[in-house]
């Protein structure tokens, strides 16, 4: 079977976001072996200069090179984040800085940066307060997945979303979450 890797930075007990990445999981592990990786369990450090330092001697803590190659050998990769300060929590950036390792995710030619990440597709998963849709320019957190994808060699990008969640009524919220897992289920059937 194929391998999936779920990036999870859905942080609230009650995430919307997550109840969605649920729905399209049911369907996704029948067809894929899925290994989550939880931002909230992992102690994420900022890359600081003595972890460039580190990184110019030759060591990267091997939690991340195990990460990474994680990452760079999956098949499919689904990210999961609500949409936090027009973007996607930073843990989600700090993991990503971590785990973008020179001959893991991404190599360089003479002239240029050439990705080495094998998932051909990407689905990224999530939920915002505001009613700002996908590729609103209010919206950066997909041009980043967009632009990392490029870096890492990372195939055709999918977005599911669910907007003004903070507006709208418990009922409305729920018709929101079950529209996007059903637009999910069907997705999947050719993820
Ligand atoms: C720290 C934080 C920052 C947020 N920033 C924004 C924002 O900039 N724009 C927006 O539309 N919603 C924002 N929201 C609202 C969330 O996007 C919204 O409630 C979303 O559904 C939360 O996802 P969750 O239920 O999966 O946690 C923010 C929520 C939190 C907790």
């Amino acid at each position: 079977m194929e391998s999936l890797v779920v990036i999870n930075a859905c942080m609230r007990e009650e995430s919307r976001t997550q109840r969605i990445l649920d729905g399209v999981l049911a369907p996704l592990s029948k067809k894929y072996n899925v290994e989550t990786v939880n931002m909230g369990e992992l102690d994420c450090k900022w890359v600081n200069s003595d972890v460039l330092k580190e990184r110019d001697n030759g060591y990267v803590p091997q939690l991340y090179v195990n990460l990474a190659k994680k990452v760079a050998n999956a098949d499919r990769l689904v990210i999961a984040a609500p949409f936090w300060d027009m973007s996607f929590p930073s843990v989600l950036k700090v993991f990503f800085e971590n785990i973008s390792l020179f001959n893991i995710t991404f190599t360089s030619t003479q002239t240029e940066c050439v990705g080495l990440c094998k998932a051909k597709k990407v689905l990224y998963i999530t939920t915002r307060g505001m009613n700002i849709k996908t590729g609103d320019p209010l919206e950066q957190a997909t041009p980043y997945i967009k632009a990392l994808s490029k870096l890492w060699g990372l195939g055709e990008l999918y977005v599911l979303s669910a907007e003004n969640l903070d507006y709208s009524s418990d009922k409305e919220i729920e018709s929101k979450v079950e529209a996007a897992i059903a637009q999910g289920v069907e997705l999947c059937k050719t993820f």
